[in-house]
């Protein structure tokens, strides 16, 4: 058998091997790595983490099905509904807990211990590594340190420096320094540079008279638990973005008509799209959830992470 894990494209092979064998743990390590691991990796929102046994083994002792129950229906207030991707199978979801309740009742193994290749009839010989958190991050840059923040072109890993053009691109610190400044991302306050007229960006590349349909709409989205509401403000939005941006595909133009969730969005879905991507970090909880809550939830204490 030639299977190897080495990530990327081999987990499609042995996904396939171990489905046809029935061997769902190794089944459940893809389904975990692409929709658990963003929370259950470093144990965000309060999370049980992959291979915690002292985490889980509270858990496990209320039964697997109830374990179940928890995956496909979710479990307020964080643990949201398969995952939040509500495309996954009832049997998925299943695969990805008893892949995480198995490594729970395992020893720890050695980080540098070789991760061999499951044979189709015995899955998952060695506890598999779980991805690092800067893999699992690394899309929302919340843990990029900051001499790795606004490097110069040729060393972005985005522009190519054999590239002459490349050397020639103006250093985004020398760009950013004239900006008003923010905590997080890359460190530029966007909004406040637009309001203040700092930048002028172009509505459209043919027509220089071209100018945006700013519409200034508040949509609340309320949030159980104890996390302030959500206020979405379409004015800073349409001055950026076309009504097509996100409409429909991204959202549905009806209030409350859209299921959003924390876990879409480090996902990279809703407002994950763009947020951690080219507008600010999910780390900056208080720009979103920015509405406070008329009273006080009896219970404070089930807000873990943050
Ligand atoms: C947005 C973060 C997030 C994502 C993504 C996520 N979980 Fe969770 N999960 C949590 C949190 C938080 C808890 C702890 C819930 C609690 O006990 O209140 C939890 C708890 C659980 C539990 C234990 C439930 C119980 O009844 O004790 C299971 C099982 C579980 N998750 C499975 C999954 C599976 C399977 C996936 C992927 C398909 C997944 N989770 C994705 C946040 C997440
Ligand atoms: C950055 C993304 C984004 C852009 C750009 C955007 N919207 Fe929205 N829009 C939303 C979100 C999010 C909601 C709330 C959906 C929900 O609550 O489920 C919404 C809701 C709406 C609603 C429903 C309001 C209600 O009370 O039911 C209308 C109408 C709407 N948008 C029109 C527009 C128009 C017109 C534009 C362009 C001028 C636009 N949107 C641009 C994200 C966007
Ligand atoms: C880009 C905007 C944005 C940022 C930044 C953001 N959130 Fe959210 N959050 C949302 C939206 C939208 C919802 C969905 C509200 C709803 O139910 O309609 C949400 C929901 C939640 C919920 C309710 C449970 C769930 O998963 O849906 C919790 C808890 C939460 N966020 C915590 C946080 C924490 C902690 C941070 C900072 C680490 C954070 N959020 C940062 C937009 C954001
Ligand atoms: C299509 C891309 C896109 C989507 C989708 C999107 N945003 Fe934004 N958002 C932006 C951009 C661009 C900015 C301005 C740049 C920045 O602040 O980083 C922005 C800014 C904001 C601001 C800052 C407003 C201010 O006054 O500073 C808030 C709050 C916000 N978004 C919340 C949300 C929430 C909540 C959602 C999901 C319901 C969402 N956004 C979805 C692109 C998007």
């Amino acid at each position: 058998m030639s299977a190897r894990i080495q990530g990327g494209g081999s987990w499609l092979i042995l996904a396939a091997l171990a489905l046809a064998s029935g061997g769902a743990l190794a089944d459940g390590k893809a389904v975990f790595d692409k929709t658990c691991a963003a929370c259950h990796t470093a144990g965000l929102l309060g999370a049980p983490k992959l291979g915690d046994g002292e985490a889980w083994a509270p858990r496990i002792k209320t039964g697997v099905e109830k374990l179940y129950a928890s995956a496909i229906n979710g479990k307020p207030p964080n643990m949201p509904a398969k995952g939040g991707a509500s495309d996954l199978s009832d049997g998925d979801a299943k695969a990805a807990v008893d892949y995480m309740v198995a490594a729970a009742q395992k020893p720890p193994a050695k980080a540098e211990a070789k991760p061999s290749a499951p044979a189709p009839t015995a899955p998952v010989a060695a506890t598999p590594a779980p991805p690092t958190t800067a893999e699992v991050n690394a899309f929302n840059r919340l843990l990029k340190p900051p001499s790795k923040r606004n490097l110069p072109p040729p060393e972005d890993g985005i522009h190519d420096p054999a590239n002459d053009g490349t050397h020639i691109l103006q250093p985004p610190l020398t760009a950013f320094d004239p900006l008003p400044r923010s905590t997080a991302g890359n460190r530029v306050n966007w909004v406040q540079a637009l309001d203040g007229a700092r930048i002028g960006p172009r509505w459209d590349l043919k027509d220089p008279a071209a100018a945006p349909v700013v519409m200034d709409l508040n949509i609340v989205r309320e949030v159980k638990g104890s996390m302030p509401d959500v206020v979405y403000p379409h004015k800073q939005h349409t001055a950026w973005l076309d009504c097509s941006n996100c409409h429909p595909a991204i959202f549905v133009p009806q209030k409350g008509a859209n299921q959003i969730s924390m876990a879409a969005i480090l996902l990279g879905q809703k407002c994950g799209v763009c947020h951690g991507k080219v507008a600010f970090p999910v780390s900056e909880c208080r720009a979103c959830h920015s509405k406070k809550k008329d009273f006080l939830p009896a219970k404070t204490a089930q807000q873990g992470g943050g």
